[in-house]
C-alpha cells in the first residue's frame, strides 16, 4: 500500500473509533448474520473466547469476523480496518494479500495444484527444499515438509528417535508445539490442552524450567544467573536415578512464544546446545513461531551462532498457506530408513507445490527487502517506546521484553502477581481502537505483539498512541 492510502485507513480507525464497540452502539448486520451462523455450524469450543453456543444469544463480546486484508491491515465483514499488530498468528510476515505471493499462488495452482507428495515430487517442491537448504543455518540441509507447525513437531521427535534409538523428550514448562496427540506430548504451555486427552499422550517427556528470569524457577536475579536452570537439565541427563534415561532429544523454543514472549538471557541457547553435545542428545529447536525474520534474524538460532540437529520451520515460511518443515543434519537422516516399499512418514498433501510456490516468493522477499534487519532495527525502537510509556505504571506492567518483532508487555502486580483481567481489558480496549493484539503467557497475563514484518512505522506510531492512553487510563 502506498503512504497515503495507509494514512487513509489509520484516520479512519480514528475516526471512526465507536463503531469498533461491539456492545452500546449495537452490530451492524452482516457480521451479526455470520456470528449467529458461526454459533451453529461450528464446534462451540473452537472459537477461542467465543461468548455464545447455538442457544445462547445477545451476549456482548462476539468475536470479529473477518473479511480480507490488505498490508498490515484487516477489515471485518462489516468494512470496518484494524491494524493486525499479530500477523494472524505470526504467519503474515509479508503482509496481507501481499501481490507478489498471490502472483506465485496463481501462476503455481494454474500450472499445479497438488502433486504426489513422496512419490512423485514435483519441481517446485525440489526448488523449494533447495532454497531452503541454502538458507538454514549450518548443514541443516535435509527436510520433511508437511501443512501445520504440529506435524513438523511430529516429525522432528520422530526424526530424533529414529537417529538415537531412544524415545524420551525434554521440553521447557510453557513451552508451546502445537495441539496434535504427538505435539501434546512435548508442550507444556498449559494442563486445560493436555487434561480431557491424558490416557492417549504418551508421558515420556520430562518438562525443566525454561530461562524465564523474570520469574526464575530457582528464584535467582539476573546477575546470580549463571544459568542454573541448565544445570539442573544437565544434572537430570547425567544422574541414573532422575528417570531422564534414554532421552532422544531436547525440544526448545528459542524464544517463547504463547509461553509469554520470553527471551532467554544471552548465551543461554548457546550453553543449552553445549548441555545436547556433551550428553549425547540431539537438539530440536522449535522456530516455527521465531523463524523467518521475527526475532530480527533469519533464524532466532543464528543470533548466538547455534546449529540444532533438527530444525522446525512453520507459520510466516509462506505468509500464509499451510506448509512447515523439519529441517535436519544428514547425520540425523541418515537414520531415517530408505523406502523401498511404503514410505513410513508421509501425507496426501506432503510438500504441497502451491505451498512450496508461495514459500519460494517468501524467502526471496524476506532476504531481498532485508525483513529481518528491519524487525531488528524497528523492534528496538517499539521496545525502547514502550519500556518508556510502562515507566508510568509500573505498579500493573511487570515487565516488557522481546527481540525484533517478538514482544511481549506482563501483566502482574509489584509480588508478580499476574494480572489476567488487566491484559486481557487492555487486549478488547485496543480491539476496540482498532488494532488487533492476542494475549500470551501461562496466565494470559502478556500483551503480544508479532506485527508484519513490513508494518508500516506509521502504523507502529499510531498504536503506541492508542495504547499508552489506554495504559495510563487503565484502572488497577
Ligand atoms: C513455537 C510453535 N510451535 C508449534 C506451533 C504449532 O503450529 P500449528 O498451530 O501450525 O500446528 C506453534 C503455534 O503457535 C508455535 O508457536
Amino acid at each position: 500500500m502506498k503512504e497515503q492510502e495507509i494514512r487513509a485507513v489509520l484516520d479512519s480507525i480514528k475516526a471512526n473509533q465507536m463503531s469498533y464497540k461491539a456492545s452500546g452502539y449495537g452490530k451492524p448486520m452482516l457480521e451479526t448474520a455470520l456470528v449467529d451462523d458461526l454459533a451453529r455450524y461450528e464446534c462451540a469450543g473452537l472459537t477461542a473466547r467465543r461468548a455464545r453456543s447455538e442457544d445462547e444469544v445477545g451476549v456482548e463480546r462476539d468475536p470479529i469476523v473477518i473479511a480480507r486484508g490488505e498490508g498490515a491491515f484487516i477489515w471485518d465483514a462489516d468494512g470496518r480496518p484494524y491494524v493486525d499488530m499479530g500477523a494472524c498468528f505470526a504467519v503474515a510476515a509479508y503482509g496481507h494479500a501481499n501481490a507478489e505471493l498471490v502472483e506465485a499462488l496463481t501462476t503455481q495452482a494454474q500450472k499445479m495444484m497438488h502433486g504426489m507428495g513422496d512419490v512423485y515430487p514435483t519441481d517446485t517442491k525440489v526448488t523449494f527444499l533447495k532454497r531452503l537448504a541454502e538458507l538454514a543455518p549450518g548443514n541443516l540441509n535435509q527436510a520433511l515438509l508437511s501443512q501445520s507447525g504440529a506435524e513438523a513437531v511430529e516429525t522432528a521427535i520422530k526424526m530424533a528417535q529414529m537417529a538415537t534409538k531412544r524415545h524420551r523428550m525434554i521440553a521447557f514448562e510453557s513451552c508451546y508445539h502445537g495441539l496434535s496427540y504427538g505435539a501434546l506430548s512435548v508442550t507444556g504451555h498449559s494442563d486445560a490442552f493436555k487434561a480431557p486427552f491424558m490416557r492417549r499422550i504418551c508421558a515420556e517427556t520430562t518438562y525443566v524450567p525454561y530461562a524465564n528470569c523474570v520469574r526464575c524457577a530457582f528464584g535467582q536475579t539476573p546477575d546470580q544467573c549463571g544459568f542454573t536452570c541448565l544445570r539442573h537439565l544437565e544434572r537430570l541427563l547425567r544422574a541414573p536415578s532422575s528417570g531422564c534415561g534414554d532421552v532422544a532429544a531436547v525440544i526448545a523454543e528459542p524464544v517463547q512464544g504463547r509461553g509469554g514472549d520470553i527471551v532467554p538471557p544471552k548465551g543461554w541457547l548457546k550453553a543449552l546446545r553445549d548441555v545436547c553435545t556433551r550428553n549425547g542428545v540431539l537438539l530440536i529447536l522449535d522456530e516455527i513461531y521465531t523463524g523467518f525474520g521475527r526475532t530480527g534474524a533469519r533464524f532466532a538460532c543464528m543470533h548466538e551462532d547455534v546449529v540444532p540437529d533438527i530444525l522446525c520451520l512453520g507459520k510466516a515460511m509462506t505468509g500464509g498457506f499451510p506448509l512447515s518443515a523439519a529441517i535436519a543434519t544428514p547425520q540425523v537422516l541418515r537414520h531415517w530408513p530408505l523406502n523401498t516399499a511404503e514410505a513410513i512418514h508421509t501425507s496426501t498433501f506432503l510438500g504441497n507445490p502451491m505451498g512450496c510456490a508461495v514459500g519460494l516468493k517468501a524467502m526471496e522477499i524476506l532476504e531481498r527487502d532485508q525483513l529481518a534487519q528491519r524487525a531488528a532495527k524497528l523492534g528496538d525502537w517499539l521496545l525502547s517506546e514502550l519500556r518508556r510509556i510502562a515507566q508510568a505504571r509500573r505498579d500493573i506492567i511487570y515487565d516488557v521484553r522481546g527481540k525484533g518483532f517478538m514482544i511481549g508487555i506482563e501483566f502482574a502486580d509489584k509480588d508478580g502477581t499476574p494480572r489476567t483481567d488487566l491484559a486481557l481489558k487492555i487486549v478488547d480496549e485496543m480491539r476496540d481502537h482498532g488494532f488487533m493484539l492476542l494475549p500470551s503467557g501461562p496466565w494470559s497475563q502478556v500483551v503480544s505483539l508479532s506485527p508484519p514484518l513490513m508494518m508500516p512505522k506509521a502504523c507502529l506510531e499510531a498504536f503506541l498512541e492508542v495504547f499508552e492512553t489506554c495504559v495510563l487510563k487503565i484502572r488497577a
